[in-house]
């Protein structure tokens, strides 16, 4: 098992581009197969969560191809319409099928993907939608299985806003007959990048990136070409990264509107921090007081930055409260952060980081999930001595190739078996 060993206190300094959305990249690979034909998209990140949907595309029978960052689907009659237990438990966002199957083939058989470190991560949003839309469903042996004689358009509200939930509605409603509003929509800027390709493969969408969207069903669509939005998530984890080394650095190819609740809390903190159209940076800062951050949905500050955003406040003048309202389980990187002697106490959802400067000493860690292990490995860039994370494959599913990205900036940092 793989291994990252980082050895702290160097300043970080210079330029890193980010990658493409693996958040984005999830919803609409599943979102090709709602048409048959040759789909290309570019800026597609070299995840394990994108080999693992392009290994489930090919179990239904699609060809697929990786090259540099751009991915090639070829959509054919499908040989089967299940998702298989042994592809979705690897990933959780694999009951984004369920929409697409049911619109485009009236059936879907799909593993229910369980829960996960971060929390129970339920699909009742998902299974009630798709109930209204004109489905049937039952669970039967760990498998969600749903048909349908043709989705109908409907007024479905969300009792909250769930990004995937919403997207899985997205998919389906754009065969449906008639319209369909979905209201407390997911506003996250995957969603809006979805809608940007349902349009261009002939779906008719309006509101997406609102509360209220609204899909007007056509009868068939056509494959299409995309490029794929920047990763909001690591370009704020890079940001992070040089501020809590207090460097200097350049996050390039991002869009700094959808960090704009991580920009505005790192502001309040201290930093220095300068916004162009497609860029962001911070400004070398010795010393920055702890602010308290809530997650809620976007555009509020996202779930999946808090575990970064604390690792910076161990290091931050004062004590910082962090609640984290989305998951109820998103805490597990506390117990290693204790480990590399930070000052943190943690009741339920809510979390006191009692900052201090120089008060992380290296130890081995443990990564439990995918934006935790990023989470150490920023409290290893400032600890004293050597930080081992273990179990780095959590990593590997979210970001590419970060070690070589923070080595470019100058972090001692190296991947070990
Ligand atoms: C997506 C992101 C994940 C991010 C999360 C919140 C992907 C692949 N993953 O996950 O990185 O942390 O959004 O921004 O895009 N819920 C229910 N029932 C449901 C669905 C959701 O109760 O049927 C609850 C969840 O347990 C959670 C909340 O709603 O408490 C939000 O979850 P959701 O927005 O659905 O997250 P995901 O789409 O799973």
């Amino acid at each position: 098992m793989q291994k990252m060993v980082i050895n702290g206190g160097n300043k970080l300094n210079g330029e890193v581009a980010t990658g493409g959305a693996k958040n984005a990249a999830l919803p609409i690979l599943f979102s090709t197969l709602l048409a048959d034909g040759e789909h290309i998209f570019h800026n597609v990140p070299d995840l394990m969560d994108i080999k693992s949907t392009r290994d489930l595309l090919e179990s239904f029978g699609c060809e697929t191809s990786f090259n540099e960052n751009t991915l090639k689907i070829v959509v054919k009659p499908l040989k089967t319409f299940e998702a298989h237990y042994d592809l979705v438990r690897k990933m959780r966002a694999s009951i984004l099928c369920l929409g697409p199957l049911l619109a485009r083939h009236k059936q879907a058989r799909v593993s229910l993907p369980g829960g996960c470190a971060i929390g129970s991560r339920p699909i009742d949003y998902h299974l009630n939608a798709i109930e209204q839309l004109g489905a049937e469903s039952e669970v039967t042996s760990g498998y969600v299985v749903s048909k349908t004689s043709g989705l109908r358009g409907t007024q479905i509200i969300f009792d909250m806003p769930s990004v995937g939930a919403t997207e899985n509605v997205l998919m389906a409603a754009v065969l449906a007959e008639g319209t369909t509003t979905i209201e407390n929509a997911a506003k996250e800027p995957e969603i809006v990048d979805l809608a940007a390709y349902l349009v261009k493969m002939g779906a008719k969408i309006s509101g997406a990136g609102t509360g209220i969207i609204t899909i007007e069903g056509v009868k068939s669509l056509s494959p299409s070409e995309h490029h794929i939005i920047a990763d909001r998530i690591e370009a704020g984890t890079l940001l992070i990264a040089g501020a809590i080394t207090g460097g200097s650095v350049k996050v390039t190819n991002c869009n700094p509107k959808d960090i704009e609740a991580l920009i505005s809390k790192m502001r309040e903190s201290g930093f220095s921090i300068e916004v162009g159209e497609n860029f962001v940076s911070v400004n070398e800062t010795n010393s920055w007081k702890a602010v308290d951050v809530t997650t809620t949905p976007h555009p509020g500050f996202p779930t999946d930055l808090q575990a970064q955003f604390m690792a910076l406040m161990t290091q931050a003048q004062g004590s910082s409260i962090v609640t984290e309202t989305i998951f109820e389980n998103r805490f597990m990187h506390v117990q290693e952060l204790l480990r590399l002697n930070a000052d943190i106490s943690m009741k339920a959802r809510v979390c006191v980081v009692r900052g201090n400067k120089n008060q992380l000493t290296g130890a081995p860690v443990m990564a439990t999930d995918l934006r935790a292990s990023a989470c150490l490995i920023l409290a290893g860039l400032v600890a004293k001595g050597e930080t081992v994370v273990n179990r780095i494959y959590h990593l590997d599913r979210g970001y590419e190739k970060l070690e070589n990205k923070l080595t470019k900036l100058g972090a001692s940092i190296k991947r070990i078996e």
